[in-house]
């Protein structure tokens, strides 16, 4: 469903991932963990489609199309989710119409019903445990950090994406956002259960929560091996050293 192969990219003319492997199919949840430094946000920001990574070899693969040269509007209408793709407030703009926004690019629909969206708004906020009011607030102007994981979480609950690409590496997580953020995934899964899902993460914490099906070890722009979750336990205990060979 989605596939990252072979992919080399360079930073500023300085290779960062080295040829870089990646399946996820419909329904899986995989989780990409390794060092700092080691190009898990240089992997997110080339998916991102930042035009400051080059794509050296390789391909990133969605549904069966080569989406490597795709900008990054058009990945995210074709059901890509970047969460990162939002992190920043936007003054003026409440989260609600920007939902709307998002939701008739994601559809490809103009004239959008502006009740329907607000229905659709309104079940997710029940659902993520969300103070409707909060929509009608300015999209994460002054918001904690717990708030703008949960919403983003909500983000990618409304615009139905097929896979979600989650960095949550350098956003300083407290227990209290780490488990919204797995919560949310997990609800979102039991509503749409072919839902991929990729989430790059230093916490052991999150996958206890989350249960991933494949957990993946970046190291030096390489992944070096991929397993169950008893990789990351192999983490705790002996460290990124242990995956150096
Ligand atoms: N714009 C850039 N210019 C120069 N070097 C860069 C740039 N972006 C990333 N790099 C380099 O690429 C390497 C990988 O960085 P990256 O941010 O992908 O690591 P990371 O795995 O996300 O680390 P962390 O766990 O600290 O978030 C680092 O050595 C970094 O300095
Ligand atoms: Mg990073």
């Amino acid at each position: 469903m989605f596939e990252v192969e072979g992919l080399h990219v360079s930073v500023e003319g300085t290779e960062i991932l080295k040829g870089v492997d990646l399946v996820v199919g419909a329904g899986e949840v995989h989780a990409l963990m390794g060092p700092n430094g080691s190009g898990k946000s240089t992997l997110a920001q080339t998916l991102l489609a930042n035009p400051e990574y080059e794509v050296t070899a390789g391909a990133i693969r969605f549904k069966g199309e080569d989406v490597t040269a795709w900008p990054v509007d058009a990945r995210g209408k074709a059901g890509m989710f970047l969460a990162f793709q939002y992190p920043e407030e936007i003054p003026g703009v409440p989260i609600r119409q920007f939902l709307r926004q998002a939701l008739a690019a994601r559809k490809g629909i103009e004239d959008l019903s502006v009740l329907e969206t607000r229905l659709a708004i309104m079940d997710w906020c029940k659902r993520l445990e969300i103070d409707d009011s909060m929509m009608d607030r300015y999209l994460n102007e002054g918001f904690s950090g717990g708030e703008k994981k949960r919403n983003e979480i909500l983000q990618m609950a409304v615009l139905e994406p097929e896979i979600a690409i989650l960095d949550e590496t350098d956003s300083g997580l407290d227990i209290d956002a780490l488990k919204v953020v797995a919560k949310g995934v997990q609800e979102v899964r039991r509503a749409r259960p072919e839902l991929g899902v990729l989430l790059i993460t230093h916490y052991m914490r999150i996958l206890d929560l989350l249960a991933p099906d494949v957990v993946h070890i970046l190291l030096d722009g390489r992944i070096v091996e991929s397993g169950g979750v008893q990789l990351a336990r192999r983490l705790e205990t002996d460290g990124y050293e242990a995956f150096r060979s």
